[in-house]
Order: C-alpha cells, then sequence, then structure tokens
C-alpha cells in the first residue's frame, strides 16, 4: 500500500475526537489566524479562501463571519471533523462558507471555481513534495493569489522525521509559479513552539503573494 494512501486512512480514520473539540492554546493555529498579513489577503470582498486541513472549522468559521464579504472554503480529509465544522455553522450560521469531506485532490476535481488564497497550518508537512507541486499548480490555474502557511522547515539536515516534509516553500513556489516570484513578496515570521522544536523543525508562518509568470 503506498504512503500516500496509509496518511489518507490514518486522517480519514484515527483523528481522535478530542483533538476536534478545540484547538489549543499554545497550538500555531492561533497565531496563524491573528496574523495582519493573513488578514488583509483575505479580508477584500470577492475573495475566495481555501483552507486545506481546515479540521473542526473553527478559526474559518471566525473568519467567514468577520469578512462577509468573501468566501471561505474548508476541506478536510476527516468526516468527523467537517461534521464538527458543519455542527459549528449550523449553531451559528454565515452563508459565505462551505465545507467538504474528502481528499484535497478529490475536492478540487468536484470544485472547479476560482480560488484566490490558500491557507493551510500544520497540514502541507503530510503532502510529498510531488503533492505539493501539483496542489500548487492546480490552484495556479484557478487564479491562486497568495498563500498562508503555517508549516515547518527543517532545521539542518533535510529529512527530520520519517513521512514529515519539512519542504522549502520558497523553491517550490518559485518553481510553480515561476522565478520571478522567488522572494517576490514573501513574509516569513518565525515561531517557537515545543512539540516541533524538539524534532528539530523550525516552525514559522510564511506568506506569499504570487503571480503566475510561467
Ligand atoms: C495536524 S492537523 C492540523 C489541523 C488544523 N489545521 C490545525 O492547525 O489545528 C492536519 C489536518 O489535515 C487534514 N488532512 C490531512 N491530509 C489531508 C488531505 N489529503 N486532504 C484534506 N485534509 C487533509 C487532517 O484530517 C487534519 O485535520
Amino acid at each position: 500500500m503506498s504512503l500516500r494512501i496509509l496518511r489518507k486512512q490514518y486522517w480519514r480514520h484515527n483523528l481522535r475526537r478530542e483533538n476536534l473539540a478545540e484547538i489549543g492554546p499554545n497550538f500555531p493555529n492561533q497565531l496563524f489566524w491573528s496574523q495582519t498579513e493573513l488578514i488583509q489577503i483575505m479580508s477584500p470582498p470577492g475573495t475566495t479562501v481555501l483552507e486545506l486541513g481546515c479540521q473542526n472549522g473553527k478559526a474559518l468559521h471566525a473568519a467567514a463571519i468577520r469578512f462577509p464579504g468573501s468566501k471561505f472554503l474548508g476541506v478536510d480529509i476527516s468526516r468527523e471533523a467537517i461534521a464538527a465544522a458543519k455542527a459549528l455553522t449550523s449553531q451559528k450560521p454565515t452563508e459565505n462558507v462551505a465545507w467538504f469531506a474528502g481528499d484535497i485532490f478529490e475536492f478540487l476535481k468536484a470544485n472547479t471555481e476560482p480560488i484566490h488564497v490558500l491557507c493551510s497550518c500544520a497540514t502541507l508537512i503530510y503532502f510529498s513534495e510531488k503533492e505539493l507541486e501539483q496542489l500548487l499548480s492546480v490552484l495556479r490555474d484557478r487564479g491562486l493569489k497568495a498563500l498562508a502557511l503555517c508549516e515547518v522547515t527543517a532545521r539542518g539536515q533535510r529529512s527530520v522525521k520519517e513521512h514529515i516534509y519539512a519542504h522549502n516553500y520558497e523553491a517550490i513556489i518559485a518553481k510553480v509559479f515561476g522565478k520571478k516570484n522567488r522572494g517576490l513578496n514573501y513574509s516569513k515570521t518565525p515561531f517557537k513552539y515545543e512539540p516541533w522544536e524538539s524534532q528539530n523543525f523550525e516552525g514559522a508562518i510564511h506568506f506569499f503573494k504570487v503571480s503566475a509568470t510561467l
């Protein structure tokens, strides 16, 4: 069985219920969603924001309520997670958010609308470089303008832990969107997060503004 299928099965079936209840106080997720750059890129009316690995949808739901002129799409492979997100939306309805339970590539096949912003927190680490390039190529062709990623890069050696990918996001984005995007409108906010630190990862929030120049 391929590693990708194993990883999908893990998230589909084994995401623990207690993880769904709340985003822990120390988890970088909260830091991520409060960043000014993220707020600036998702707030202009007419913007469509996709969150990959939205889990219980709390952060995206809050953003949808805060920015009623933008549209928010939350995708997570865990059905339980998306059920929690839907329950949240029925408690506090907002029409500008939609949820999808499934793999991101299944979502992108089923939904062909433009996507302007990609957000992900602690999720692209489970995608191989090839999968990440595929994902970004599809999004480039859908009109992607910005990426906000709260992910890890490797400190020292590249392969820090088996099956967790500490990508060089600058290089991959330059490859997919064209060389002119390397370092263009890129900002990085490093932070310390003990579980990642101890595995020799460097945690950081990365913002990219891109335009296809291939
Ligand atoms: C470590 S959790 C992070 C959740 C959330 N972003 C946060 O910061 O709290 C990774 C999430 O990505 C989801 N995920 C993993 N692989 C996925 C895929 N191929 N497509 C969609 N979601 C995926 C998992 O189900 C899980 O909810």
